[in-house]
């Protein structure tokens, strides 16, 4: 049995599918804790009513990042995570930490990475003129939104979206494959060769939902 970590610092939507998928498809794993770096983070009250140990390391208690990394990381380890999940967390890791977890850290990001790192992706994308937009969960490394990809999520740009209804269309396609990304960890599936992920047995890492694209066979 696998101890998942859980770390927010908002809605807590992805937190939520992944938690729900863990008890409804019966993962050789527990989501043993669900940590926030605020305390009004609307997630923690859903990771309360399932009965899941919740925690708050308010980032605004700390001078620095190191200081608040390392009181993050005792709360973490506390729970004897073997997978530790970055779902909507919004803070900057330092090297150390991110070193610390090597291996055993997921994010999920709101774009096709390589492409838009940093904030405000579905903006950058409209703005871009990109014809296809998207979600990728990665490992971490101590660069910003970058590492092997586990899978992605595509979606068309669709005439007259904004950022807020291509953020929605595309966070739907997040709480599919977040948790796929988090079973192939439990599951000792995942394989990361020269920066690449491999699935063992090869299941879909890329999922595809289009509304005005022309599809060729
Ligand atoms: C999600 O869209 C996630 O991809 C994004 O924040 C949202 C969190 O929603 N993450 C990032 O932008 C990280 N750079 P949630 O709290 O409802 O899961």
């Amino acid at each position: 049995m696998k101890n998942i970590v859980i770390l927010i610092s908002g809605r807590g939507s992805n937190m939520e599918a992944i938690v729900r998928a863990c008890a409804s498809e019966g993962w050789p794993a527990r989501v043993a804790a669900v940590i926030a770096s605020r305390p009004d983070a609307a997630g923690l009250a859903f990771a309360a009513s399932q009965g899941i140990a919740t925690a708050v390391v308010d980032h605004r208690q700390y001078s620095d990042r190191e200081a608040f990394d390392t009181a993050l990381a005792a709360v973490i380890d506390a729970h004897a995570p073997d997978l530790v999940v970055l779902a909507g967390f919004m803070r900057i890791l330092t090297p150390s930490f991110v070193e610390h977890y090597a291996g055993r850290m997921l994010n999920i990001h709101p774009s096709l990475l390589p492409s838009f790192p940093g904030l405000h992706t579905h903006r950058q994308a409209l703005e871009a003129g990109v014809k296809l937009h998207g979600a990728s969960v990665h490992f971490v490394t101590p660069r910003l939104d970058h590492g092997p990809i586990v899978v992605q999520a595509a979606v068309d740009v669709l005439p007259g979206d904004t950022p807020e209804s291509l953020a929605a269309r595309l966070l739907d396609c997040e709480h599919r494959i977040y948790p796929r990304a988090v079973r192939w960890f439990v599951q000792d599936r995942l394989r990361v060769e020269d920066g690449r992920v491999e699935v063992e047995p090869p299941e879909s890492q890329l999922l595809v939902r289009l509304q005005a694209a022309e599809v060729l066979q």
